[in-house]
């Protein structure tokens, strides 16, 4: 047992697929060496302090939504890490689509866990957090509670467990350059876009599955260029399902245009977070892209 217990959860980018995952196509995310940090220490608790978001919670069954995601954590937890205080180090906006709640979820899972002296396996960490994340998100997919626990990059598709993706971590460039719009109401969109034009829709969605197989095996073999190529057309095929918006494209054609090798919105569009692929032009495409953005940072990919 330890005096502290400290965790850590990584935030997630989806790099290629959304949208077309939600109907049947494989989709490629990778986790970021950002997300949140925890201490735990015994004692003045149950209670879960997050001065980022100037929140402080009393984890509880009847509380708001953070309250009762805790609360399904703590019961989790062994009796030491019952009435402990948490500090939480949020490093990435919430309610941005990178994963922030389930990052959350996965600190301070390993940090009461290392309160108690339990070792916990990586799937009992990813169980713990699905608990949380259904209090967040409903019916969650579970992906970024995955991607949270385990680091790396995934290939998902619907209904099948994740696989892990190897690869050499880069750096990539997330923006977050609008508020978001709910994932719920961007995806409902699309679906609606679907049924009333399947003929046009369709074939979208199978082109961007298409993208994501030829984007993995560029990332399992290093092959930069041609990830950023599928990135490109990616953020296309997604402006033409209509989820992009003049201030992601315009964060894009910024990126491009400060040398990235490939940009696009990640996560569910409508506003929110796109993504930039610039090895070695970091520095110029970050600074393109302050401006434009409520929150920029060169992250490392894969980290976890
Ligand atoms: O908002 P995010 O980053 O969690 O991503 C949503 C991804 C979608 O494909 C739009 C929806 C989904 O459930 O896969």
């Amino acid at each position: 047992m330890s005096a502290l217990g400290r965790g850590f959860g990584a935030s997630k980018v989806i790099l290629l697929g959304e949208h077309a995952v939600v109907h049947g196509q494989p989709a490629l995310a990778a986790a970021l060496d950002v997300g949140v940090r925890v201490t735990a220490t015994p004692g003045g608790g149950p209670r879960l302090a997050v001065s980022a978001w100037d929140v402080t919670a009393k984890p509880g069954d009847d509380g708001t939504d953070l309250e009762r995601a805790m609360a399904r954590l703590f019961e989790c937890a062994g009796e030491r890490a019952q009435g402990a205080t948490i500090e939480v180090e949020v490093q990435v906006p919430g309610r941005a689509g990178m994963g922030s709640s389930a990052a959350l979820s996965v600190a301070v899972i390993r940090a009461l866990a290392e309160l108690d002296g339990e070792a916990l396996t990586a799937d009992e960490v990813e169980r713990r957090a699905g608990l949380a994340e259904e209090v967040f998100h409903g019916r969650a997919s579970g992906i970024d509670a995955a991607v949270a626990t385990r680091g790396g990059a995934l290939w998902f598709r619907r209904g099948e467990p994740p696989t892990s993706i190897q690869f050499d971590p880069m750096s990539i460039v997330v923006a977050q350059v609008e508020p978001r719009v709910p994932t719920r109401e961007m995806v409902a969109k699309v679906g609606a876009a679907h049924d009333a034009n399947p003929g046009v829709v369709q074939p979208l969605f199978e082109r961007i599955g298409g993208l994501v197989e030829g984007g993995r095996d560029a990332l399992q073999r290093g092959e930069l260029e041609a990830l950023g190529e599928v990135m490109n057309e990616n953020h296309l095929l997604l402006a033409e399902l209509g989820v992009s918006t003049p201030g992601l494209d315009g964060a894009c054609a910024a990126a491009m245009k400060a040398g990235a090798l490939g940009a696009k919105l990640t996560g569910a569009g409508g506003g929110g977070c796109m993504i930039a692929l610039a090895p070695g032009d970091e520095e110029a495409v970050t600074a393109a892209l302050v401006e434009r953005s409520i929150w920029v940072k060169a992250a490392r990919l894969g980290g976890g």
